[in-house]
C-alpha cells in the first residue's frame, strides 16, 4: 500500500526527531512492503519567517490533501512577542480545527525501563501508569469568542469564551468509551460542574451516554480534585475524558508523573481515518540543534499512527517493540539518562530504534 503523509517540522528540535521518526518508517515500509510518500510543508515560526503567516493555506490544503500528518514541534522565543493570531502556535490550533481533529488521545504510560525517572514514591506509584486523556481539541475556551473591550472603570478587560454543545461533548464522550473498551473498562469524566454550565451540560451528556455502555464503569471527578489524584492515586484512572483546557493542564501534569515527558505520543482524530502525529512535548528551543532532543516520543507517534490511521496493528506493535529493546539494552537520551545507562544523541537513538527493526 502506498500511504502520503503531510511532514510538519516544525521548529527547535521538531526537524530532529521528525528526521529520526522518518527513518524508522521507511525501515518499517521496507519490512513490511509498504511506500510511504512524504510531503514536507510549513507550520509555525519557521511558515511565519518564510511567508509571513503561521499557518499558510498550502499547508493546511497539503494536510487535507494527506492520509496522514507526523509533526514535530512549533514555537520558540524568537515569535513569543508576536500578538495572538500571528504566533506559532496559532498553526497548531489552525490545524486541528481545519482538519476537524476533535479527540486528543494522549496516553501516559510509564515505560518499567524508565521506573526510576517517576517523581512520585513507589507506594504512590504502587503498580505502574497507564493512563489514556482523552481531551476535546476543537471546542471550548480555545475556540470561543474572545475581545478585549474598555469598562467604565476598570480600564480595559479581556473576555475569552468558553461554549460547549451537546454535539461536540457526545462525540468526544463516545471515543472515550470505545477506547475504554479497548483498555481497562474504566471512564473518568473531569469537569467543574459545581461552578461552570458547561460542565453540568457536559456531565448530562455524558450521563446519557454512559447508559450504552454498561459494561464500562464510570465516574466523574471535579478537576481540582484530579489533578490532586493524579499525583497521590495515579493508578485508579484507566481512560479520562475531559474538555479542552482541562485536557491541556492535565495532560502535562499526567505525563510529568511518568517521569519522561520526552516519551510520549499523541494522536489527534476526527471523523475520518486522517489524524495528526505528534509528541506531546514543546520545541525546546534551548537543545534545538545540538543533536541531544529525545527522538522516541516521535517515534512511538508514528506507532500510534500506523494503529490509528492505517490499521497497521503489527507495524505499530514493531516500533512500539522497537523502542523497547532499545531502552532495555540501556541506550537513553539525555532526559532519561540515569546511572549506568548509555548516553546516546537524536541521531544515535533512531539509527538504534531502526537496527531493531532489522
Ligand atoms: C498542547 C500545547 C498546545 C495546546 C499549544 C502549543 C497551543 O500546549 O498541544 O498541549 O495548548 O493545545
Ligand atoms: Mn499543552
Amino acid at each position: 500500500m502506498k500511504y502520503n503523509i503531510a511532514v510538519v517540522k516544525g521548529d527547535g528540535i521538531g526537524p530532529e526527531i521528525v528526521n529520526e521518526a522518518m527513518k524508522v518508517l521507511d525501515k518499517i515500509g521496507e519490512k513490511f512492503g509498504h511506500e510511504f510518500v512524504y510531503n514536507e510543508v510549513l507550520a509555525g515560526g519557521c511558515a511565519i519567517d518564510a511567508t509571513g503567516m503561521p499557518l499558510p493555506q498550502e499547508t493546511v490544503d497539503a494536510c487535507l490533501a494527506s492520509d496522514s500528518v507526523l509533526l514535530g514541534a512549533v514555537g520558540g522565543p524568537k515569535w513569543d512577542n508576536l500578538p495572538g493570531d500571528k504566533r506559532p502556535e496559532k498553526a497548531l490550533l489552525g490545524l486541528r480545527s481545519a482538519l476537524g481533529l476533535f479527540a486528543n488521545l494522549r496516553p501516559a504510560m510509564m515505560f518499567g525501563e524508565l521506573a526510576d525517572a517517576c517523581p512520585l514514591k513507589k507506594e504512590v506509584i504502587g503498580e505502574g501508569l497507564d493512563i489514556l486523556i482523552v481531551r476535546e481539541l476543537i471546542g471550548g475556551v480555545y475556540f470561543g469568542e474572545r475581545g478585549r473591550r474598555q469598562t467604565e472603570n476598570m480600564g480595559e478587560e479581556a473576555y475569552d469564551i468558553m461554549a460547549y454543545s451537546e454535539k461536540e461533548v457526545e462525540r468526544i464522550g463516545r471515543v472515550a468509551f470505545e477506547m475504554a473498551k479497548k483498555r481497562n473498562f474504566k471512564v473518568t469524566s473531569v469537569d467543574k460542574a459545581n461552578v461552570l454550565e458547561t460542565s453540568r451540560l457536559w456531565r448530562s451528556v455524558m450521563h446519557k451516554l454512559k447508559e450504552e455502555y454498561p459494561d464500562v464503569e464510570y465516574n466523574d471527578f471535579l478537576v481540582d480534585n484530579t489533578a490532586m489524584q493524579l499525583v497521590s492515586n495515579p493508578g485508579q484512572f484507566d481512560v479520562i475524558v475531559t474538555e479542552n483546557m482541562f485536557g491541556d493542564i492535565l495532560s502535562d501534569e499526567a505525563s510529568m508523573v511518568t517521569g519522561s515527558i520526552g516519551m510520549l505520543p499523541s494522536a489527534s482524530l476526527g471523523e475520518g481515518t486522517r489524524g495528526l502525529y505528534e509528541p506531546i512535548h514543546g520545541s525546546a528551543p534551548d537543545i534545538a540543534g545540538k543533536n541531544m532532543a529525545n527522538p522516541l516520543a516521535t517515534i512511538l507517534s508514528l506507532g500510534m499512527m500506523l494503529r490509528y490511521s492505517f490499521g497497521l496493528m503489527e507495524e505499530a506493535e514493531a516500533v512500539e517493540n522497537a523502542v523497547k529493546s532499545v531502552l532495555a539494552k540501556g541506550y537513553r537520551t539525555a532526559d532519561i539518562m540515569s546511572d549506568g545507562k548509555t548516553l546516546v544523541g537524536t541521531v544515535e537513538m533512531g539509527e538504534l530504534v531502526k537496527k531493531e527493526l532489522n
